[in-house]
């Protein structure tokens, strides 16, 4: 696709199905925040990071992403929002990037950064100072998946658990649990809803470019996987973990 037809990012606030009232909650159950050292590990351009800082002025905010276009506009938002002074983004692969141990990780969306569930938490204990708190998103089933969900998401079925098995998991890991929750079905058809927007939009705007004709197939493609393969069988959990 050429470069004039625009990512699934435009009009997502955030790379996952996060509400802003989500968002909030789930920096609120880091706290407490005043004067913590925050890594986020697979940030994005790094919206919930922005708002934690926001929230806690006396917080410093590190996000770690291989993604230079994430991370320009993170950087953009977090001049314009008067946060840079506290806010670095680094270009590098999280399986590599090694700072001082954080208070509180961040490692949402970003698991198969380190090859799947299991391992990422383990990197992410292996990151934290002890007593540090870890905010982890994952994907989970919300229902054992049919072989249209799978090939819709290109996934296998032990690439994801219930709810139940992923805290399990985190305990298994080392981890005590201080809050969890999980996208509800507007979060998610928003999410989906966004992704496709910025290219229906831009279809619209040139119904006769050449690439036209593949990003229409490729959005029908993509909503068809979700409407009739993985909506409400896909989901996503919030677990914010603390380390004794
Ligand atoms: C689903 S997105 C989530 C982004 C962000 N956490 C959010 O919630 O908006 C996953 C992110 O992980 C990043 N990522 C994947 N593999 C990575 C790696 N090895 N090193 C650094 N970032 C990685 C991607 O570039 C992407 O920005």
């Amino acid at each position: 696709m050429g470069p004039d037809v625009p990512s699934g990012h435009t009009y997502l606030d955030f790379n996952a199905p996060l509400s802003d009232a989500r968002a909030s909650e789930l920096v609120g159950s880091l706290q407490p925040l005043a004067g913590a050292r925050v890594v986020d590990f697979g940030c994005g351009w790094a919206e919930l990071l922005l708002r934690l800082v926001e929230a806690e002025p006396a917080a410093r905010g590190i996000g770690v992403d291989t993604d230079t276009v994430a991370l320009a506009r993170g950087r953009a938002n977090a001049a314009a929002r008067g946060l840079d002074a506290r806010v670095r983004l680094v270009e590098a692969d999280v399986t590599e990037w090694h700072g001082d141990p954080p208070d509180v990780a961040i490692a949402i969306g970003s698991s198969h950064a380190w090859g799947g569930t299991r391992a990422a938490l383990e990197a992410m204990r292996a990151q934290l100072r002890p007593g540090g708190r870890l905010l982890f998103g994952d994907g989970i089933w919300e229902q054992p998946p049919s072989e249209d969900a799978l090939s819709a998401l290109g996934a296998t079925a032990d690439e994801f658990r219930s709810v139940a098995a992923l805290v399990d998991l985190a305990m298994v890991c080392g981890f005590r649990i201080l809050a969890l929750s999980v996208a509800n079905g507007d979060e998610w058809d928003s999410f989906e809803s966004r992704w496709c927007a910025g290219r229906e939009r831009w279809l619209l705007a040139h119904p006769d470019a050449p690439d036209a004709e593949a990003v229409r197939e490729m959005l029908d493609e993509h909503r068809h996987g979700w409407l009739h393969g993985y909506r409400r069988v896909l989901g996503f959990a919030y677990l914010t973990l603390a380390l004794p």
